[in-house]
């Protein structure tokens, strides 16, 4: 397969057409931000290891019954996916109150939210990902009632097969964001998962396993990263 040009280029990731029109390569860049990309740093190795924590997740899924964009790993930092049209859209389950649900209702951090919660958000950093309902998404033709329902019951089937996998690792799933978009006709689960995208806490300490410890100026994060892939039994 040939790398051509670069597609788009996020925060994060870049992506590349390939010679196959309905193929890319996705680039995990060692690139880190937070705050609708007001604070940017270059961690070593995090491009590495999300790479490869999201082939884990990614295959997971998969055979959990999820369909996903994710095709194959083939360098270091760079995998094969589908070449979906993204949705602008990002779905949010919770299932321990903590970040932006707690300063916009002010409610108290570590709540056990039962049932877990489900939000969706528009993806525009300008506008600072404002928190979107279903109405919005179908008077704006963002997506349609039928890919409304499918986003909530594949995002909540992830939760069902992430929170068991992580558990049994010793870690809470707090939260995480997913981006679906179409491919054939169909709804598939894009763009990564990663501790870039989700909240993961130990779960005798509590300590903060994910990228809130780079919001927070913490330290160790790609350490956290790397201490999460081997408790999952990732080979980085
Ligand atoms: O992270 P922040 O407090 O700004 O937002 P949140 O709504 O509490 O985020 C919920 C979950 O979605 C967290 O795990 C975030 O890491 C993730 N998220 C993300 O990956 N990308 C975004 N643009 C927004 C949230």
């Amino acid at each position: 397969m040939q790398k051509g040009e670069m597609l788009a280029n996020g925060k994060a990731k870049s992506v590349y057409k390939t010679d196959e029109p309905k193929k890319l390569i996705m680039h995990f860049r060692n690139d880190t931000s937070a705050f609708d990309g007001e604070k940017i740093e270059q961690l070593d190795r995090k491009g590495m290891v999300n790479n490869k924590f999201n082939a884990f997740i990614m295959q997971r899924l998969e055979e959990g019954g999820i369909p996903t964009h994710f095709e194959k790993v083939i360098s270091e930092d760079e995998s094969v996916v589908k070449n979906l049209d993204m949705l602008p859209i990002e779905c949010v389950v919770r299932n321990i109150s903590t970040g932006s649900l707690c300063k916009r209702l002010g409610v108290a951090e570590g709540l056990d939210l039962e049932p877990p919660l489900f939000e969706f958000f528009l993806k525009n950093d300008e506008l600072h990902d404002p928190m979107i309902n279903d109405f919005h998404i179908i008077s704006f033709k963002w997506a349609t009632q039928d890919e409304i329902e499918k986003m909530k019951e594949l995002t909540f089937k992830v939760n069902d097969i992430l929170k068991k996998l992580f558990l049994d690792a010793g870690i809470i799933l707090v939260d995480y964001k997913l981006e679906f978009g179409r491919y054939d006709g169909k709804l598939l689960l894009g763009d990564e998962f990663s501790p870039d995208g989700c909240r993961l806490w130990d779960v005798n300490t509590r300590e903060k396993l994910d990228k809130d410890r780079f919001r927070q100026g913490l330290g160790g994060v790609v350490e956290a990263y790397e201490a999460v892939a081997e408790r999952l039994g990732i080979a980085i």
